[in-house]
């Protein structure tokens, strides 16, 4: 069991899916959260679930100045040991339906708003021991995936900055992880699945383990990476989608 008493984790994008799961299993396991997202009435639904004072931090992170405004927001409320940035949106587009405004929206808030608010906590998260910054990035930034060529691009991006600010900051004691989860069922899949005849049973072919993940799939990682069990794991991307993205598990062709 994992113990992070005495902890405070700010989560982004706390109201839904994988947000939600990480504030839950981290409150679960001790720590106190600190909720973001844009609409205060669902993260404080969120936070009425949790035990441990947990405190509401809406802000729009696609907005510039937001990232820095959080930060120094959370700061001036105590700091935190662990950040998981998971706030952010998907989009699908062809190379030929791209426009400026969608490759503008889908990097303020994937890559903009997540590096501002990480590295405007940074004198706080120097300040604790053992720190940890959990970034939530995707496999479509480790594979290339069909029709998402901006947001794959956010989430490459999101796994160059880790590795880059476990650079920076790993002589001060800040960890810096990336996690890269494949197929969860969230809201941000909802209107493929409800419009897209067959997508779910298409998509799950292609996972080894034949299964969708769940926010908890995530969760669990995150509560590794949070903690001192990791405690020599910096500059890392962990894959977590069930053996999709490196595994290939579909139908072999009868080959001698
Ligand atoms: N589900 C998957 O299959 C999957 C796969 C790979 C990667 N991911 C990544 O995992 C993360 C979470 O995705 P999810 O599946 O849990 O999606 P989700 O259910 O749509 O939740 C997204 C969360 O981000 C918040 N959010 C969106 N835009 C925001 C903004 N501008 N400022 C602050 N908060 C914002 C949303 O809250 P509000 O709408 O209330 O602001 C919500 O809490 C995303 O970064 C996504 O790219 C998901």
């Amino acid at each position: 069991m994992i113990d992070l008493s005495g902890k405070t984790a700010l989560v982004t994008g706390a109201s839904r899916g994988i947000g939600q799961a990480c504030a839950r299993a981290l409150d679960a396991a001790g720590a106190r959260v600190l909720l973001n997202s844009r609409n205060e009435q669902d993260i404080a639904a969120v936070a009425a679930g949790l035990t441990n004072d947990p405190q509401l931090f809406a802000a729009d992170l696609g907005v510039a100045g937001a990232g820095t405004e959080l930060a120094e927001r959370v700061a001036a409320a105590g700091g935190v040991d662990i950040v998981v940035n998971n706030a952010g949106i998907a989009m699908r587009r062809t190379p030929e339906d791209l426009t400026e405004a969608d490759v503008d929206r889908v990097f303020n808030i994937n890559v903009r708003g997540l590096l501002m608010l990480t590295v405007g906590l940074g004198e706080s998260l120097k300040a604790r021991d053992g720190a940890s910054i959990i970034n939530v990035s995707s496999v479509a930034g480790v594979i290339g995936p069909l029709g998402r060529v901006a947001y794959s691009g956010t989430k490459g991006a999101v796994d160059a900055m880790t590795r880059a600010l476990a650079a920076d900051w790993g002589p001060h004691g800040v960890r810096v992880n990336s996690i890269a989860p494949g197929l969860i069922e969230t809201d941000i899949w909802r209107e493929n699945l409800e419009t897209i005849d067959g997508l779910r049973e298409n998509m799950q072919a292609g996972i080894a383990l034949r299964r969708w993940g769940a926010g908890s799939d995530i969760a669990d990682v995150v509560l590794w990476l949070a903690s001192d069990l990791s405690s020599y794991v910096t500059g890392e991307t962990i894959v977590v989608d069930g053996g999709m993205s490196r595994v290939r598990s579909g139908a072999a062709p009868e080959v001698k």
